[in-house]
């Protein structure tokens, strides 16, 4: 009796790019006995064609090839969002270190040398192919993420592109403050997700159309806490915890939930405090209509010192001054078209 699964096996499948036939066939061959779904390419055009088809779970890539070489296919999918995370490995001639270097000067993952060793190949696809898989569930665990801090926003029309809002807001100040590469990518994931724990709010409390009373306003103060609390089992999201948790603190110790004061916010969490507070602030909400401008810049610049860090806000200032702020908007809305 066979051993009943629910998940079906699947082939994991490897594109073979090279212009030599025979280099083709040897490896369709060895590749093939290993168990993988080979396709085969026999130049950089027609490996770009063939991805864009079906994106492949490893591709094998020769370098030297008319019409495209490999070094342009390899930068090429590995500046596309999705593309770059199927795992490259270059074919070179065993002493050809210089071709290699380029290789990884251009992104592949791994250089596998010519003549094959079957025994090599299987070693390496398997640690590439593995990779491939732990990276498709990662980011199946983000998507999750996302999908929840909009159900957050699908409950309450005052809050539709909040989310959003607040992380592009806080990657520009981030961008003004000096944080580049991951740590924007950190503030922009972080600002989007900020309010996720809301979820745990009910409707009662989150849609209430007047003031909250003080019982109410405590279980609205959950939502940071119950924000890190959702995403603490998910390693993959580690970096937003201190933004998750934090994005209500004050500077002057009198936020929550754990009353931390100045420098010891965590310097994600300052950013889209500042982000978060504008947006809010300018949005009309169940209770209020949102300020203006004018008032909303008033607000800011009181709380600045003891809300907020002075830094941070005058980032936001300058960002408002420099219409950085409303173009950023107006993207927002027109992404959500
Ligand atoms: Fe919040
Ligand atoms: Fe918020």
């Amino acid at each position: 009796m066979t051993t009943p699964s629910l998940v079906v096996a699947r082939k994991p499948s490897v594109l073979v790019v090279d212009d030599l036939a025979t280099n083709r066939e040897l490896l369709l061959a060895i590749l093939g006995d290993l168990g993988y779904d080979v396709r085969e390419a026999k130049d950089g055009v027609e490996a770009l064609e063939a991805v864009a088809e079906v994106e492949p779970d490893l591709i094998l890539l020769d370098v030297d090839m008319p019409r495209l070489n490999g070094i342009a296919v390899c930068e090429r999918l590995k500046s596309h969002p999705t593309r770059r995370l199927i795992p490259i490995v270059i074919l070179t001639a065993s002493n050809d270190k210089e071709t290699r270097l380029r290789g990884i000067a251009a992104g592949a993952d791994d250089y596998l040398s010519k003549p094959f060793d079957s025994n090599e190949l299987l070693i390496r696809t398997r640690v590439l192919l593995r990779e491939r898989e732990l990276n498709a569930r990662l980011d199946a665990t983000q998507n999750v993420l996302y999908a929840l801090a909009r159900a957050v926003e699908a409950r309450d029309r005052y809050t539709i592109h909040h989310a959003e809002r607040v992380g592009r807001y806080a990657q520009e100040i981030g961008a003004l403050l000096g944080f580049g590469g991951d740590d924007s990518e950190l503030l922009y994931e972080g600002g989007v997700l900020h309010d996720l724990g809301k979820i745990a709010i009910p409707d009662a409390i989150l849609l209430k159309p007047g003031r909250l009373t003080e019982d109410e306003m405590a279980i609205m103060r959950t939502h940071s806490a119950a924000g890190e609390r959702i995403c603490l089992s998910l390693r993959s999201v580690a970096f937003y915890l201190p933004i998750i948790r934090h994005h209500h603190e004050r500077v002057d110790g009198a936020g929550y939930p754990d009353h931390l004061q100045g420098q010891a916010i965590p310097i994600g969490a300052r950013i889209v405090a500042v982000a978060d507070a504008w947006d809010a602030m300018i949005s009309d909400r169940p209770y209020r209509a949102g300020l203006d401008r004018e008032a909303a810049l008033a607000q800011l610049c009181a709380g600045s010192g003891s809300q907020w860090d002075a830094r941070v806000v005058d980032g936001l200032l300058h960002l408002l001054q420099r219409g950085v702020v409303d173009r950023v908007a107006g993207e927002v809305l027109s992404k959500a078209g």
